[in-house]
């Protein structure tokens, strides 16, 4: 069988080709389709990100009218699927529903199976794209105990999740602008960083010629983890309990660089970032504008001063650990008045577009095979009962 290479955590082992995303974790650098993320940031919507990723350009002003109108077509969920949400626990975490209500989607769309018919594929990712906002909003709403609220097409992507999430039925609601721009840019920052654990995953199902929506159920599920997505949370869970202990950061520290206490700085390293996370410096941007329009958080402040307690100790420098994406985001999300359990939930919206544009990828990729790695065997030699 040859010689087998042991590389745990897949370290520096390639496992694909692909022309979606760079990042050069030195020098701190993320590019989506070639063009860095400042300026995909700055200039552009979610949408238009969303169809870079996935076709390979930018849309004409034709194509993301005609993109952004089939997926607001394709908002509403099956009545039957809405019910899926009556059975499962008031306190069922909303990943936990995410997951399995995008998972049942291939359960109303048969046509779905075939990873290879191009048109149903095309279907399936505008399916997705537009259904996975509402399936977030519903599965808050269940959490909160109110009412559901279909989705008003009128209204673009972001806007209409938010209303979905924070508005009531005999209510008028308005998003506030800056807030839908905010999180427009944030899904924008979240969208692709190439073969991350649920990207990865997503290709790994994939591979074995699973239909889109069960890679991406699988990725959900990936992201759900604390060392992963689910790190947004973390670090939330994190602030407020030293905020709560009224621990001094440098007892935080301290306890963090002790091994033997197993506590990490929530939201620091990266494996490919040895440098500060492009995304985290915008992102901290935003929190600052966001935070300072709602009147302060006393934890964002705490924050910060980890932050710089934690870039000036010898253990982080010669680490090389940084803040990274998760670091500030739930701050931002707890401000526009999510729960922390919807941090990591966010962070899949805008990750969407990015598991979507790698399994095409690969479903096209003719030099494609069945991700199956090998072991290195530490069991017992044969023996005899
Ligand atoms: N706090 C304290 N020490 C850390 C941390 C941290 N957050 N991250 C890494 N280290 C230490 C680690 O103990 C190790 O030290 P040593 O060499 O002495 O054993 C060294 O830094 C290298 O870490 P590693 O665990 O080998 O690195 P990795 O590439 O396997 O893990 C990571 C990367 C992101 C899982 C890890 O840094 C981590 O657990 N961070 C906290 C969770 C987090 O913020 N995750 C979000 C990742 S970014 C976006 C996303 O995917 O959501």
């Amino acid at each position: 069988t040859g010689l087998v290479t042991l590389d745990t955590g897949f370290v520096n082992t390639a496992s694909c080709t692909s022309a979606i995303t760079y990042i050069d974790g030195d020098a701190g650098i993320l590019r989506y389709r070639g063009y860095p993320i400042d300026q995909l940031a700055e200039r552009c919507s979610f949408l238009e990100v969303s169809y870079l990723l996935i076709y390979g350009e930018l849309p004409s002003a034709a194509q993301l009218e005609d993109f952004s109108e089939k997926i607001t077509r394709h908002t509403l969920l099956h009545e039957d699927l809405r019910r899926f949400f009556d059975a499962f626990p008031r306190n069922a975490h909303p990943m936990s529903v995410l997951s399995s209500a995008v998972s049942a989607l291939s359960t109303f769309y048969e046509d779905s199976l075939d990873p290879f018919d191009a048109e149903h594929v095309e279907l399936s990712t505008i399916r997705l794209i537009a259904k996975l906002p509402t399936i977030a909003a519903y599965a808050h709403k269940k959490s909160v105990g109110q009412p559901i609220l279909y989705p008003d097409n009128s209204r673009g992507l972001v806007e209409n999740f938010l209303r979905m999430t924070f508005g009531l039925p005999a209510e008028p609601y308005e998003a506030d602008p800056l807030f839908v721009h905010a999180l427009d840019v944030l899904f924008i920052l979240h969208a692709d960083h190439e073969q991350n654990c649920s990207t990865s995953t997503v290709r790994l199902v994939g591979s074995a010629e699973a239909n889109l929506f069960a890679s991406v159920s699988a990725g959900i599920n990936a992201l759900f983890g604390p060392a992963h997505g689910g790190a947004n949370a973390a670090v939330l869970d994190m602030l407020v309990k030293i905020h709560e202990s009224g621990d001094h950061v440098d007892t935080f520290v301290e306890r963090v660089k002790d091994r033997s206490a197993r506590v990490r700085l929530m939201g620091f390293g990266h494996r490919v970032y040895k440098n500060y996370d492009p995304r985290a410096a915008i992102v901290k941007k935003i929190a600052d504008e966001i935070i300072n329009q709602t009147g302060g958080d006393p934890l964002l402040d705490l924050a910060k001063q980890l932050e710089e307690r934690a870039l000036s100790d010898d253990y982080f420098i010669e680490r090389k650990l940084y803040p990274n994406v998760d670091f500030y985001t739930g701050l931002i999300y707890r401000a526009l008045g999510f729960p922390t359990r919807m941090s990591t939930v966010l962070f899949a919206i805008g990750r969407l577009p990015g598991w979507i544009a790698h399994w095409r990828e690969m479903m096209n990729d003719p030099a494609t095979k069945i991700g199956r790695p090998r072991q290195v065997y530490t069991g017992y030699p044969e023996r005899d009962l």
